[in-house]
């Protein structure tokens, strides 16, 4: 056979070495044609036989030849192996289930801001000796109203307008029922604070038609006005801070006589005036008074032995101003983004 011959045969099994390389469907099927042709019997080898059939001065071009021929088909091969790699990734990466992606975090809970508020209160009056007692958010009219001495067509009635259910129970318009439960079930003395929901025809920025209070009563032999103040005023210090002043304006309930309202001095502007107290100095934060002697009459202990004091909070107004909120909504959105700031 020519050289020219035999440079042709040499060039026909690259050519078909390097197409049976990009054929190859996965590594099996490659390391089989790899070897086919750079193994001990391969192709590569069997070309050897043409080395008698040339010359002295041919020999040596035709072992440069089969090199650079072994070096062509390692590289063919070396890139049929990368792109059967980048195809089983490419595979891998377009699954479903992407075992690269991070995990989902199941983010834990965190306390309402309005529970928290609740809590802090709650503490503070525990500390005191102070009870909790609780009552139904569905209500009679006679705890409610009735043996608060609201009287039937008293327009008190008006300002805590609500649901009434099927059965003439009505959603509670305050925590004051709990006083009237409390009284009725448990001997005097009696020190008691009640959290929880209660319902009103009210709807705007400042007002939720479900809201929450926490209630305070306290009955014993000889108490006034005085107790009310002193510790109502360690309260709002220990809420507030220990330099909050309190005041007490007259106001109007039908269960207690006298009927206060309690401010606090303004902890924005430290008194000197601003937007939030309306340049007064002074914010309204709950209301209180001398239990009616009605009201314990109602609740068949002795007025006459016995006296006691009461107040209501809202703990929406708390955390309002303690945390400088101005929309009352954000409280019952459940957006996370204003919750988790209370994180
Ligand atoms: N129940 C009243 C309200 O919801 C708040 C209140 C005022 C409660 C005076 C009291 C009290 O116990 O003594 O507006």
């Amino acid at each position: 056979m020519s050289k020219d011959a035999i440079w042709a045969k040499l060039q026909e099994m690259l050519n078909s070495g390097i197409d049976d390389a990009t054929k190859a469907n996965n590594m099996d099927e490659l390391n089989h044609v790899k070897k086919q042709y750079l193994g001990k019997k391969g192709a590569v080898q069997a070309q050897m036989r043409y080395m008698k059939e040339l010359n002295s001065a041919e020999k040596p071009e035709f072992g440069a030849k089969i090199n650079e021929i072994k070096a062509s088909l390692e590289k063919a091969f070396f890139d049929a192996e990368q792109a059967l790699q980048d195809m089983a990734l490419s595979c891998d990466l377009s699954r479903k289930l992407d075992l690269t992606l991070p995990g989902r975090r199941k983010s834990a809970g965190t306390e309402h801001p309005l529970r928290k508020v609740q809590r802090e209160i709650e503490n503070i009056f525990l500390q005191m000796g102070f009870e909790i007692a609780r009552g139904p958010q569905a209500e009679w009219d006679y705890f409610n109203f009735e043996a608060l001495n609201f009287p039937p067509d008293h327009p008190a009635r008006d300002m805590q307008d609500t649901l009434v259910l099927k059965n003439g129970a009505l959603l509670r318009t305050h925590t004051s029922p709990v006083q009237i439960r409390t009284m009725l079930s448990y001997e005097p003395p009696i020190r008691i604070i009640a959290p929880g929901a209660v319902y009103r025809r009210d709807d705007d920025i400042t007002h939720s038609p479900l809201f929450h209070q926490i209630e305070g009563l306290h009955i014993e032999k000889g108490l006034h006005l005085g107790h009310l103040k002193g510790i109502l005023q360690l309260f709002a210090q220990r809420l507030f801070g220990c330099h909050t002043q309190i005041r007490l304006r007259p106001s109007f309930f039908p269960f207690t006589e006298p009927s206060v309202e309690i401010d606090i001095g303004c902890i924005f502007c430290k008194q000197a005036g601003c937007r939030i107290c309306k340049q007064s100095g002074w914010i309204e934060i709950l209301g209180a008074g001398m239990v009616d002697p009605k009201v314990l009459e109602a609740c068949h202990i002795d007025a006459e032995e016995w006296t006691g004091w009461a107040f209501g909070i809202g703990i929406e107004r708390v955390a309002m101003l303690l945390h400088g909120i101005s929309d009352i909504r954000l409280f019952f959105e459940s957006d996370r983004r204003f919750l988790s700031n209370f994180a």
